[in-house]
């Protein structure tokens, strides 16, 4: 018998009840509030960890699976080494990162993480996992030292001391590498969209206060790891070709999804506007298209297959060779003179956004919640 507990309450990811999958309906009241998006008044969405959390709960009853596991939901209250001591296993879909962004206290990153480390339970995603993947300059680097095709980035470190005159004097050297006047910055670790922002050297050079006011909100983020502002040219074909995120349970290819976020809705605040595509052989029932907003395009499987032949080849470098769920963004184009346009490795994730509401084709939630159980009691 294994004792299982998920942390719970990223309030992001979610899906309408009109989407719930069949054995999502009957949720109660007080395990759905543990983690809802807010949509509008009186309106909110079930967040996906939670999702998860309710289906592995839920499986825990079925008679043969009663004598093979125990699930408990856990919140940030509980997050502690004598709570966390009473499991084998600790399922953290909240994890160390997002409770220092939540909390908006940096400490919090390494509070849990202290945790982690001391107690006895073991702890899903790895830390190891975690910090590699929260260092985009060091995996990004790793990948291109490994043949992976990368876009070129450079970084500079976050500093209170960092100003825009000096920032702007490296800048002007990387431009002028690329030949362009259009870049892009972004802290590390991101996610979310923080802090993305697109630039134009020749105005900057005009007017620098921009940059100012930038830096100032980058300096004030949480610091996690390796505070990095990452800067690369940028790729206007990421407004036109769909980001193709790939999605993988315990090192195994599950499904796809292709995404275009429109530019403006970018690093604001406030919901991204995405448009969607799925590979051709992985096209959802037209009952699920019904209800979307707008019809879905589709990515040809042969892009598809390309890529899985890439992203399998990845595990062998990560600090974990099987993680119960992992996601590899490949974005378009590579800046080369090639004739067919190549797709690079844009950015990896130990915890990513499932998208519940765009991949009810593939029950989503319940494919992580069985992945979960395959890493745990096998
Ligand atoms: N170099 C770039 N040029 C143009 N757009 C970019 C570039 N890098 C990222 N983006 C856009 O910003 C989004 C977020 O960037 P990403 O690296 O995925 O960070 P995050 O961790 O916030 O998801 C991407 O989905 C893409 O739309
Ligand atoms: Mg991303």
């Amino acid at each position: 018998m294994k004792h299982i507990a998920i942390v719970v309450g990223i309030k992001t990811d979610a899906i309408s009840i009109d989407n719930f999958p069949r054995w999502l309906q009957d949720i109660p009241d007080n395990i759905f509030n543990l983690s809802k998006e807010r949509w509008g008044k009186n309106e909110y969405g079930l967040a996906s960890d939670v999702g998860i959390a309710y289906y592995l709960l839920k499986k825990s009853f079925t008679p043969y699976y009663k004598k093979k596991y125990t699930l408990t939901i856990l919140t940030k209250k509980d997050i502690s080494k004598k709570i966390f001591d009473q499991f084998d296993y600790i399922i953290g879909l909240y994890d160390p990162y997002y409770y220092a962004l939540d909390t908006k206290i940096s400490e919090n990153y390494k509070k849990y993480n202290h945790i982690i480390q001391h107690t006895k339970a073991i702890f899903y995603q790895s830390l190891a996992l975690q910090k590699f993947v929260l260092n985009k300059k060091l995996y990004l680097n790793i990948l291109r030292n490994h043949g992976f095709p990368v876009l070129d980035t450079y970084s500079l470190k976050i500093t209170d001391k960092m100003n825009s005159t000096q920032v702007l004097q490296k800048i002007k050297i990387y431009c002028s590498r690329w030949n362009t006047n259009i870049f892009i910055t972004k802290p590390q670790p991101g996610g979310f969209g923080i802090g993305f922002k697109k630039w134009n050297l020749e105005k900057l050079q005009k007017n620098y206060k921009p940059l100012n006011n930038y830096l100032q909100k980058i300096k004030e983020l949480p610091k996690i790891e390796a505070p990095y502002l990452l800067i690369q040219n940028f790729v206007p074909d990421f407004e036109q070709f769909y980001e193709i995120r790939t999605y993988w349970l315990c090192g195994k290819y599950s499904h796809s999804l292709g995404t275009i976020i429109d530019p403006l809705s970018l690093g604001t605040s406030g919901f991204e506007k995405v448009k969607y595509a799925y590979p051709k052989n992985e096209y959802p029932s037209d009952d699920i298209i019904e209800h979307m907003d707008n019809i879905p395009e589709i990515i040809d499987n042969k892009l598809i297959q390309h890529l899985k032949k890439i992203g399998s080849k990845i595990f062998h470098l990560l600090p974990e060779k099987n993680p119960f769920i992992f996601r590899i963004d490949f974005g378009c184009c590579l800046q080369n003179k090639n004739i067919c346009r190549d797709y690079f490795i844009s950015e990896i994730e130990y915890l990513p956004n499932i998208f519940p509401e765009y991949n009810q084709h593939v029950d989503i939630m319940k494919r992580v919640g069985d992945s979960i159980l395959k890493k745990t009691i096998k």
